[in-house]
């Protein structure tokens, strides 16, 4: 597990003082290019290192929006036929917002097609993805060894999820010493190919079994950065501690098991840049803490605009969302209709399986006036229904760190929420002990059951009705910060670790 060549100087005994050079690679970044909270990762999150004065770059694909947006590219490598792309090449750039340096790794065949990053627009899986994200991997790794790029070698490699797993595996295959760490935002989403694919990896074949990229007869690039990383971590330590029971593992609680003491959890931070009521030039009218009469305009904007009663009583519920299994949707499909019975409101934002979008659709037209959907993706909107929203509902079957509670905690709108994961580590369920302290920040339950999810709606509403409570329990949810200074300076202290220690 540990190589033992020596012919890099980055491994010194100890932890080298100053700035350190670090690469990052994952498949999105907010504003280019985005699915899911991943993107708010990458875009904030190397940031708020630079920030501290560390020497950050990233490696993305070459996506349309990523190649057209990066400025000042100029050619690193020509990399010639790869991964059944003719012709690969390697840019550096500056991004146009932050101004970070960004290797982007163009392969017209493989990355620029319309679509989405993973599927196609009909939400099939692109039938190479495995060749599209090993390729990823691969550059990354060959960018860490210094092979590309001889003018700028990172100390560090840091992969995120199974798109850029495989940079770990390739370390490893060239033995080489270089630290890398593998942060997993979702271990529900592996990267699976045809174990009869392996050939195309270009690896030799002592990575193909169990103790290496094979999972139950298939491949998995997830596997390859949890067994090949010096350290993995989630983000958050709820996660971080679930994923090693079956319940929570997705398949591969074993394999995290017995990477135990190299598991960790950092919580991800809000880019304030991004999400504070005071300066989102999205919402009808800004607001703070100190002055919370704009979220009243927000909110009746929102139920403008989603074709609600203007009832400025109304306790409004909002949903921001992948229509996915994981995030408890099917709940909240149960659950509602005893809110509305109580005269709440819902609005839902989301897009992603067919049969959640057409039952939340259903449950719109059933309760006109009250419930409002809209099947999409729409970063302004939800912006919008964040701010409008009174309470904004999580109640995720598993969360790894969640970001839309986070939001809602800066924009005054009670995030409710099942205590998993970050869900747990982030929001203080109100409850006699907690509202007594002063310290809830929103409201919890436990079981994934409509019934008390229906349960913990019906004390939000009764919360909603004591207005002084209510205020309270915002001010305290506004007052909490996650900020990425925090995230980053624990990053850096794990970075810094691995180079105190040879991995
Ligand atoms: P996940 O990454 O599992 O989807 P997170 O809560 O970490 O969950 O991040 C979700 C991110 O995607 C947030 O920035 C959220 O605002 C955004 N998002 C999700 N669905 C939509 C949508 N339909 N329209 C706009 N933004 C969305
Ligand atoms: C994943 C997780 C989510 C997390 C995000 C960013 O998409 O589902 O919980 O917040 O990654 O880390």
């Amino acid at each position: 597990m540990h190589p033992t060549s020596a012919h890099t100087p980055l491994a010194t005994a100890s932890a080298p003082p100053g700035p350190l050079r670090v690469l990052q690679a994952g498949a999105e970044l907010f504003p280019l290019i985005k699915t899911g909270g991943l993107a708010d990762v990458l875009g904030a999150l190397p940031p708020a290192l630079a920030a501290l004065g560390h020497d950050l770059r990233l490696v993305l694909p070459g996506f349309a929006a990523v190649v057209d947006a990066v400025l000042h590219q100029r050619t690193v490598v020509e990399l010639g036929a790869l991964f059944g792309a003719a012709r690969v090449t390697v840019r550096l750039g500056r991004l146009p917002f932050s101004h970070l340096s960004v290797y982007v790794v163009d392969a017209p065949l493989l990355y620029r097609r319309s679509g989405g990053p993973y599927q196609d627009a009909d939400g099939h899986d692109w039938p190479d993805n495995l060749q599209r994200f090993a390729l990823l991997g691969w550059v990354a790794a060959h960018l860490a060894t210094g092979e590309l790029d001889p003018a700028w070698q990172p100390q560090v490699l840091h992969a995120h999820d199974w798109h850029a797993a495989l940079a770990c595996t390739y370390l490893q295959a060239h033995a080489s010493p270089v630290p890398r760490v593998f942060t997993i935002h979702n271990l529900a989403y592996q990267g699976l190919f045809p174990l009869s694919d392996f050939g195309l990896l270009g690896l030799g074949s002592r990575f193909l079994g169990a103790s290496a990229l094979e999972y139950h007869g298939q491949l998995s690039f997830m596997k390859g950065g949890l067994k090949h990383a010096h350290r993995i971590t989630t983000v958050s330590p709820t996660y971080a501690r679930e994923i090693a029971t079956p319940e929570f593992g997705a398949g591969l609680d074993g394999v995290i098991r017995l990477r135990q003491a190299d598991v960790g959890g950092i919580l991800n931070g809000v880019d304030e840049a991004v999400w504070n009521p005071a300066t989102d030039a999205a919402l009808a009218q800004r607001y703070s803490a100190e002055r919370l009469d704009g979220k009243a305009v927000c909110k009746a904007e929102l139920q403008r605009s989603f074709g609600l009663e203007p009832r400025p009583e109304a306790p409004l519920f909002g949903v921001v969302s992948r229509l996915s299994a994981q995030k408890g949707l099917d709940l909240v499909l149960a659950a509602a209709p005893v809110a509305l019975a109580d005269g709440a409101q819902l609005v839902v934002q989301g897009s992603g399986e067919r049969g959640l979008e057409q039952a939340l659709l259903a449950l719109a037209a059933s309760f006109p006036g009250q419930v409002g959907v809209r099947v999409g993706y729409d970063e302004a909107g939800a912006h919008r229904l964040i701010a409008g929203a009174d309470v904004v509902l999580v109640p995720s079957r598993f969360e790894p760190c969640g970001l839309t509670q986070l939001y809602a905690l800066r924009y005054g709108s009670l995030p409710l929420v099942r205590r998993v994961g970050g869900l747990a580590d982030t929001v203080v369920g109100a409850d006699e002990h907690s509202l007594a302290s002063g310290e809830a920040t929103g409201i919890a339950f436990d079981e994934a059951s409509p019934a008390a999810l229906a349960d913990a709606l019906h004390r939000a509403v009764r919360l909603y009705r004591q207005a002084e409570v209510w205020r309270g329990l915002q001010r305290q949810a506004m007052s909490r910060r996650f900020s990425w200074a925090e995230a980053a300076r624990a990053y850096e202290v794990l970075y810094r670790s691995m180079l105190a220690t040879p991995v």
